[in-house]
């Protein structure tokens, strides 16, 4: 056998270690990708959801921060414009929501019966509003006027009928009302 002719047992042995090595390379990213799954769910798992705040329904009209008395605008002692309201079949409480333009508003609401949601108008305000679960959210309302604030979870056979207002007023309004008033809202009474 010269030196040049192929040793066919050397090119076998050369294919079964390529095989082998290719193998375990496939193996070992495998491995990789299951590793990262065990430990990215386990991570989540162990995570408490962002901002999960309970409230109790069942004495939700009774005691508490969403008491029919504490619901609607406030300006509180931070400075902060806070909104508390409560969706329940077919509608929100309250009816008719105040709030100033170019102004940070922070919405706290919880639904009473099913699961309700909101939007305001085209603004970013959206949010779900979940049974036994405190929703939150900021955002600011750029120009003055008239919303409309309609549910956006179908939550029966009143859900189309279910919306609210949400006026838009200048700021100076708004503060000098705030001021008068402490609990602000629209609804005529
Ligand atoms: Cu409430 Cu739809």
């Amino acid at each position: 056998m010269s030196a040049t002719s192929p040793d066919p047992h050397r090119a076998e042995d050369i294919a079964v270690a390529s095989e082998r090595r290719w193998a375990i390379i496939v193996a070992v990213i495998i491995g990789l990708l299951i590793g990262m799954m065990i430990i990215t769910g386990v991570h989540w798992a162990a995570m408490p959801p962002s901002r999960v705040e309970t409230v109790d329904v069942r004495t939700l009209h009774i005691k508490g921060e969403f008491i029919e008395s504490n619901l609607g605008t406030t300006l509180e002692g931070d400075g902060r414009v806070l909104v508390r309201l409560v969706g329940q079949q077919y509608s929100f409480e309250p009816q008719c929501i105040v709030v100033p333009a170019k102004m940070p508003v922070t919405f706290r609401a919880t639904a009473a019966d099913a699961i309700h949601g909101f939007i305001v108008g085209k603004t970013n305000a959206n949010t779900m509003l979940i049974p036994g679960f405190v929703s939150t959210f900021t955002t600011t309302f750029p120009e003055v006027g008239e919303q409309l604030m309609p549910c956006h979870e179908y939550c029966g056979t009143g859900h189309e009928a279910m919306w609210a207002h949400v006026q838009v007023i200048p700021q100076q309004e708004f503060l000098s009302r705030v001021g008068k008033e402490k609990r602000l809202s629209c609804v005529r009474r």
